[in-house]
């Protein structure tokens, strides 16, 4: 029940980051992070409330501290209005106040939602986050990125509001589907594009310990991904600037997962396809080699992901992929905008990417 201890650090706002194995349900730092509160709303994705929600609410009232469980249905769906205002109600209907807490107990889904929720309830309650699958470790329980889909596309409505605690048992993974897995492992990658050529260097020759939850591996590729999280968001919290280089892929990965639906293809895999795609459109352009992209794209395939939109079975529109791409929230007065990179570890934000580029890049994709 040891664990690593990453702090975020954001002034008054600064919060730890627990990393460790077997921590849940009972974590002595978590008891006592969440005893003050006078109210606490667990909200579990359904996937997870046997295995982890109902051991936690039963481990916390033996320490004396009674939840409200809310149970909210798996899948990208659930980031929505409708959820959104289904739990409002639930949480305003025990008359909470300002001294409550939310417990977001999922992935990437469940903290999105209940963080945003967090931040609207009575205009700001606590909350705090137990990730669940590789994805939510390493990236979205960190950083108070917060959002619900809307029909314009993903992520376009939320907030900046940082949680108080985020606990990543990683334990919890070995319950997790592989090619959920595998969607976490794409956000790993894209640390070692970024900004870090020898995590990426680690991860080629560490990757099938990886594969497999070895314990120490494993302990070390998340505890290195929130790290480097955290350095990122203590920079630049809000995204003016380098935070920018964390939406690496994902241009065109949320066009891929807009163009599927948002259900058939998973957001890490969509990234995997939108990373390799942006260092295409970085050879095209002349900023590195063509030989990154091939690179990524052995090592992305050998986690089981896709890597090219042939690996995803649709009849491609190139028109509408770019038109997605403007509704990025990275675009800005009506420029494309990408992250690019000149090398493994060194990436860069191009904000006035030419659509003529991302056009050939796709033609030459789908020829
Ligand atoms: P997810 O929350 O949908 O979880 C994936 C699946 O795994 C779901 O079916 C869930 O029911 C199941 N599950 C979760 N934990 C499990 C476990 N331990 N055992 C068994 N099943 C389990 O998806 P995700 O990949 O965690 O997150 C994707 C979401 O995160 C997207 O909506 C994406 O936009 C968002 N995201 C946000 C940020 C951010 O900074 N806020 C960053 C990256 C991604
Ligand atoms: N996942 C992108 C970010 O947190 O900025």
């Amino acid at each position: 029940m040891s664990a690593q201890t990453v702090d975020v650090e954001l002034g008054a706002r600064s919060y730890p980051v627990w990393i460790g194995h077997n921590l849940l349900p009972s974590y002595a730092p978590l008891l006592e992070a969440l005893s003050p509160y006078s109210q606490r709303f667990l909200i579990a994705d359904e996937a997870v409330v046997e295995t982890y929600a109902k051991p936690l609410q039963a481990a916390l009232q033996t320490a004396g501290i009674l939840t409200h469980l809310i149970t909210v249905p798996s899948g990208e769906s659930s980031k929505s209005f409708a959820q959104l205002e289904r739990l409002c109600d639930e949480i305003l209907a025990h008359q909470p106040d300002r001294k409550s807490v939310l417990i977001a107990l999922g992935g990437g889904v469940i903290g999105d939602l209940v963080g945003l929720v967090a931040s609207l309830l009575l205009r700001g309650v606590a909350f705090v986050q137990i990730p669940t699958t590789l994805l939510a470790m390493v990236d979205s329980s960190v950083g108070g990125k917060t959002a619900i889909n809307s029909r314009a596309g993903k992520n376009l409505v939320g907030a900046f509001y940082q949680p108080k605690a985020v606990l990543a048992d990683l334990t919890s993974l070995q319950t997790l589907p592989p090619r959920e897995w595998n969607a976490g492992y794409a956000e790993v990658v894209k640390y070692g594009v970024i900004r870090d050529a020898a995590f990426y260097g680690w991860l080629e020759e560490n990757r099938d310990a990886l594969h497999k939850n070895d314990p120490a591996i494993l302990t070390h590729a998340v505890q290195h991904c929130v790290a480097m999280k955290a350095a990122i968001v203590k920079a630049d919290e809000t995204e003016q600037d380098v935070r920018a280089l964390l939406n690496f892929g994902h241009t065109l990965g949320h066009a891929i997962e807009a163009e599927t639906g948002y259900s058939r293809v998973l957001h890490g895999e969509a990234v995997a396809v939108g990373m390799v795609l942006a260092l295409k459109l970085s050879a095209h352009l002349g900023h590195c080699s063509a030989a990154l992209a091939e690179q990524l794209t052995v090592h992305l395939r050998a986690m089981g992901l896709p890597a090219t939109l042939h690996d995803i079975q649709k009849d491609w529109s190139i028109d509408a992929l770019i038109k997605h791409c403007y509704g990025d929230k990275k675009a800005e007065h009506g420029r494309l905008t990408f992250v690019l990179a000149r090398s493994i570890g060194d990436a860069f934000v191009e904000k006035n990417t030419p659509e003529s580029a991302v056009r050939s890049v796709l033609e030459i994709e789908l020829g």
